[in-house]
């Protein structure tokens, strides 16, 4: 088995079904060499830093309502796609789980903390046959990443079982305001987090209209916003930690009052647009 896995394969113990995973050449412009290197080399750069910027309590609790959110979805043979350095399985840990993500760093960082299997591949080519994946989970930003969503899903789709599910997270177009934007916009509209996804490299930023859109074709979809105001939270409470010496809010505080956004909130407000992250749950119908 060792001799056939490719060299950019970070566990040797996971069973890559080469041989029925003829893959596909993907040459359109979107997902041209010179892009794909380009995101590969940023997040090659990022990895020392990346896990210290998010462990905030207030991305701790983000962690914590998304995994609320998909407790019960999550199947046991799993695939993360653009999975950085692995963290989803911090929160659910699969019988089979496979992270694939294109900078060699993150995954082979990943595969250092858990190690469990990483493989480095572009997710516009997935390298697994059809339906073979009880869930594809695609955690904080890495859609947003695609010039071609439409085929991007279409991809995911394919290597999912009928009825299986599908849970990602984009980049919500407050985010897009946040990465454009001033320190201060930044820090209000994104958090002070939004140096770590690079302005330089194009993405889609989303809006509820667009995920609609994206997702017509698949059953029981569900589009959330998470966190509409907890940035606005956060600054007011480094402000008192800096001034005042007072203690950090929990982690605890942050998700009940993102909970509580969520079942308080009206749907004229609970557009993703308005939120720093976005997730879409939905399942794969009997036939696409
Ligand atoms: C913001 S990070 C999210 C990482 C991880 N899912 C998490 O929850 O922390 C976005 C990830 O998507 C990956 N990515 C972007 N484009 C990709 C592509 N075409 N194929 C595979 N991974 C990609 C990046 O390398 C990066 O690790």
């Amino acid at each position: 088995m060792q001799e056939i896995l490719p060299d950019n394969t970070y566990s040797h113990s996971y069973p890559i079904p080469t041989s029925t995973s003829p893959i596909r050449l993907v040459t359109s412009e979107t997902t041209s060499f010179e892009r794909l290197s380009q995101i590969a080399a940023f997040y090659d750069s990022e990895t020392e830093e990346y896990d210290n910027g998010y462990s905030t309590p207030l991305c701790q609790a983000e962690d914590r309502v998304w995994s609320h959110l998909i407790q019960n979805i999550v199947g046991s043979k799993v695939i993360d796609v653009g999975c950085g350095t692995g963290d989803f399985l911090k929160s659910f840990q699969p019988i089979e789980y496979v992270g694939l993500d294109i900078s060699h760093q993150m995954a082979k960082i990943a595969h250092q903390k858990y190690g469990r299997a990483f493989i480095v591949a572009n997710m516009h080519s997935l390298p697994f046959p059809d339906n073979y994946f009880d869930t594809l989970v695609s955690m904080y930003g890495p859609i947003s990443y695609s010039l071609a969503p439409q085929e991007l899903i279409q991809e995911f789709a394919r290597v999912i079982r009928p009825e299986g599910s599908l849970i990602v997270m984009p980049y919500t177009k407050r985010v897009e305001k946040g990465e454009g934007g001033s320190i201060s916009e930044k820090r209000i509209l994104a958090g002070d987090y939004s140096t770590a996804i690079n302005p330089d490299i194009k993405k889609v930023f989303y809006s509820t209209q667009m995920l609609k859109e994206l997702f017509s074709g698949f059953d029981d979809v569900s589009i959330m916003g998470i966190n509409f105001t907890a940035n606005g939270i956060e600054q007011a409470d480094k402000i008192l930690q800096r001034v005042f010496k007072k203690e950090p809010l929990s982690v605890e505080f942050y998700q009940n009052y993102m909970l509580w956004e969520l079942e308080n909130m009206d749907d004229k407000d609970r557009l993703v647009e308005y939120a720093r992250h976005a997730i879409v749950i939905a399942r794969k119908p009997g036939k696409l």
